[in-house]
């Protein structure tokens, strides 16, 4: 049985029917469903939904073998895991962004708004940059509109959140995809049904 953590939401389904079309597919699953878990012994195969930032956390304690994460996830908590593979979906990238007019005032700290605090750190510790990061949930763009900081560190997509709001990139800082991870024990116990599964969906996303 190989026990697989997806993130709830368009990747985690987007990532079912990818697994699904390589043979992981589970017959209980269905989707309108509340049940959290669902198993299907003949395939020797289990899911389970979590909040997207939770799936790092249930693979690096061995509840699943394997999940689906996103890269900023794993640059953001380092959990200690495999990323065996990237799965070229929900495809993004971590940005330094700001308003239009926005100039770096070097004198002083510079406010950071960010849901990555990890992320904004390094970042700036690698540039010799003195920060005072504001810890945000949601919404990033909002802070600096009101001026409760001067840049914000975050996921842009489709950059309209930042247009709309009159905001622009100032700094990419890495592109963000979905990675397969395994749980490191797992890796070791469940190694060939792990690789077969990651060699799979590789397969299956680079064709
Ligand atoms: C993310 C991110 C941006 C937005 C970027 O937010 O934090 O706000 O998407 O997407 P875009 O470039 O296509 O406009 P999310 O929707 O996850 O919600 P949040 O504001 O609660 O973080």
């Amino acid at each position: 049985m190989i026990n697989i953590a997806l993130p709830k939401g368009r990747l985690g389904e987007k990532v079912y029917a990818l697994l699904a079309s390589v043979g992981y597919k589970c017959d209980a699953y269905d989707e309108n469903s509340r049940k959290l878990v669902f198993r299907d012994e003949k395939g020797g195969v289990s899911y389970f939904w979590v909040k997207p930032t939770d799936v790092a956390v249930y693979v690096e304690r061995g509840a699943a073998d394997v999940g689906v994460v996103g890269k900023d996830i794993i640059e953001d908590g380092s959990p200690d895991v495999y990323e065996l593979a990237d799965l070229g979906m929900g495809k993004c990238r971590m940005c330094v962004a700001a308003k239009n007019d926005w100039y770096d005032d070097t004198s002083r700290p510079l406010r950071v708004a960010t849901k990555f605090v990890n992320v904004a750190k390094k970042y700036y510790a690698k540039l010799g940059r003195d920060i005072e990061v504001i810890r945000l949930n949601g919404s990033i763009e909002l802070a600096p509109i009101l001026d409760m900081s001067d840049v914000i560190v975050d996921i842009v997509e489709t950059g309209t959140t930042l247009k709309e709001n009159d905001l622009k990139v100032f700094a990419d800082i890495f592109p963000i995809s979905a990675r397969l991870v395994a749980n490191k024990a797992a890796y070791k116990f469940k190694n060939s049904e792990i690789l077969t599964l990651a060699q799979k969906l590789t397969a299956e996303v680079t064709k």
